[in-house]
């Protein structure tokens, strides 16, 4: 067992490792597991080196260490990194958190100037500026995923342009629509959950924890502007107790990820739905479907479940956190150790759902006939047969009535709208003419709907331009911005909205 105070020697099971100073007894084993965060924080390690890095090269400016002893932390800092990247460091749970392991990995190294690297410095400032760098890396792999699914849909939307499917309200059939124009509204919405994503990092960004201490701030000259300025933020936090307190930037997170997996979910639904043999709108690739081990003639779309399912553990994880803050006096409280875990869970799952999506989507087979034969089936020309009706003069309401007659004449005769003769729409209204049948054509009707946004085809190859033009704009950008960070930091963390990050 070792002695309190022995921090010399690496701690044993059931020892007081870092702190031993003050304890008498070893902790208990249960505890020490209990404790532990090391198996989720590992994977920031390299941001933890990072953070170490920043501090250690500021301490090293402002005077408090030498610019020898800075010179060798940085230096072992660095190996370390390499080291983390190869996969090579052993981490100890006695040692609990990925601060400490890298702590002892560098005084190994190193030596005894090692313990010089947490002056001026608290894990609670460094936990939170660790996670707001391994975060920021997360949301730049995720909007460079969202930009290509984006794209994947676009593509989609262009090949598919005259293909007419059902559009649904209450998954009744009402109007016929462009599959394009089903596509680019899915692709409205990854690109509003971009915005959301580019928002929390603006916010992550503009405020640094590290120096904040351990929750009032240090009497050590350091430079907090240097530091923040080192790791890539616009600034340092304010205040020093919301530094090592605020998770909001992981709560904004987490929202706009489950708000992103709501979307890829609904998406999942439809070709669920789309997939199914009662529809047969689709028939989903080999590839990313999977069979039945007792009915041989199954093809079940378990990916697209599957991303419906992983939502809820999206959602799971923003509840969780919110719940874990919502209780906790200023300043750090271990609660928060619990933040981690959910949202890097969230980050690779959303990861891994748009992957499959964008995989997924383009190896797809429609079934144009089939989806045209759908789209003019249960009345969905009934707007249109009340809508021409107006454009004669008759009062909308009088028109929806008048149609709702023929439509209860037409299912009492088990027939379409269209298949009824002149004598008999006539008979419901005199504003009928021999011109109606042309305008009860499916793709009449759809191009009929040229308002702004609408579904007709000109108005389709509008968004589409539109939609183009915004995710070429956005790559020029993406361009821009790492062409400038290859010019002023040689080892930026940040990458770039379209770059495919795999860290
Ligand atoms: N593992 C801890 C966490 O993730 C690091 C901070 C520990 N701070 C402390 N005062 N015990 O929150």
């Amino acid at each position: 067992m070792s002695r309190p105070g022995d921090t010399a020697t690496p701690a044993k099971a059931g020892g007081q490792g870092m702190w031993g100073g003050r304890f008498a007894e070893a902790t208990d084993a249960l505890v020490q597991a209990f404790n532990a965060s090391i198996e989720v924080d590992r994977a920031m390690a390299f941001e933890d080196l990072e953070g170490s890095i920043a501090h250690a090269t500021m301490l090293g400016e402002q005077g408090i260490l030498t610019p020898d002893e800075a010179a060798t932390l940085v230096a072992g800092l660095r190996d370390l990194q390499r080291q983390v990247e190869a996969d090579e460091v052993t981490w100890s749970i006695e040692l609990e958190d990925v601060h400490m392991n890298l702590e002892r990995c560098l005084t190994e190294r190193v030596g005894a100037v090692g313990g010089k690297l947490h002056t001026a410095r608290s894990r609670n400032d460094q936990v939170a500026t660790d996670f707001r760098l391994a975060l920021r890396a997360r949301i730049h792999r995720i909007l460079a995923l969202l930009h290509e699914t984006r794209g994947v849909l676009i593509d989609l939307a262009e090949r598919h342009l005259d293909v007419i499917v059902p559009g649904y309200t209450h998954l009744q059939v009402a109007q016929p629509v462009r599959l394009s124009h089903h596509l680019l509204a899915y692709q409205e919405m990854l690109a509003r959950d971009q915005g959301r994503f580019r928002d929390t990092l603006s916010r992550l960004d503009a405020a640094c924890p590290l120096g904040a201490g351990a929750l009032a701030g240090t009497g050590f000259p350091i430079d907090r502007h240097r530091t923040a300025a080192l790791l890539g933020f616009t600034e340092p936090a304010a205040n020093s107790l919301d530094a090592v307190s605020d998770r909001d930037f992981a709560l904004e997170f987490l929202a706009a990820a489950s708000i992103a997996m709501m979307h890829l979910s609904r998406l999942s639904e439809e070709l669920i739905l789309w997939s199914s043999q009662e529809f047969g709108f689709v028939t989903l690739p080999d590839s990313h479907t999977t069979g039945s081990s007792i009915m041989p003639q199954k093809k079940n779309p378990d990916v697209s479940e599957l991303v419906r399912g992983k939502t809820g553990r999206v959602y799971g994880a923003l509840m969780g956190l919110l719940t874990v803050m919502k209780g906790l006096p200023l300043a750090y409280n271990k609660d928060m150790q619990e933040d981690k875990e959910g949202a890097f869970d969230a980050a690779e799952t959303l990861a891994t759902c748009l992957r499959l999506t964008a995989d997924m989507l383009p190896r797809w087979q429609v079934h144009a006939e089939r989806t045209r034969l759908a789209a003019t089936r249960a009345f969905s020309n009934a707007t249109d047969l009340a809508d021409y009706l107006a454009r004669k003069g008759l009062p909308f309401r009088e028109a929806h009535a008048a149609v709702g007659r023929l439509v209860a004449i037409a299912l009492e005769r088990g027939v379409d709208l269209h298949d009824l003769d002149l004598a008999t729409l006539r008979e419901v209204s005199p504003f009928f003419e021999a011109d109606v049948y042309r305008h009860l054509e499916v793709e009449a009707i759809v191009d009929a709907r040229d308002s702004y946004g609408g579904t007709a085809r000109q108005r389709v190859e509008e968004q589409l331009l539109r939609a183009r033009a915004a995710l070429a704009e956005e790559a020029a950008q993406a361009a821009t911005a790492r062409e400038a960070s290859d010019d002023t930091a040689s080892d930026d963390t940040a990458s770039d909205d379209t770059a495919q990050g795999s860290r």
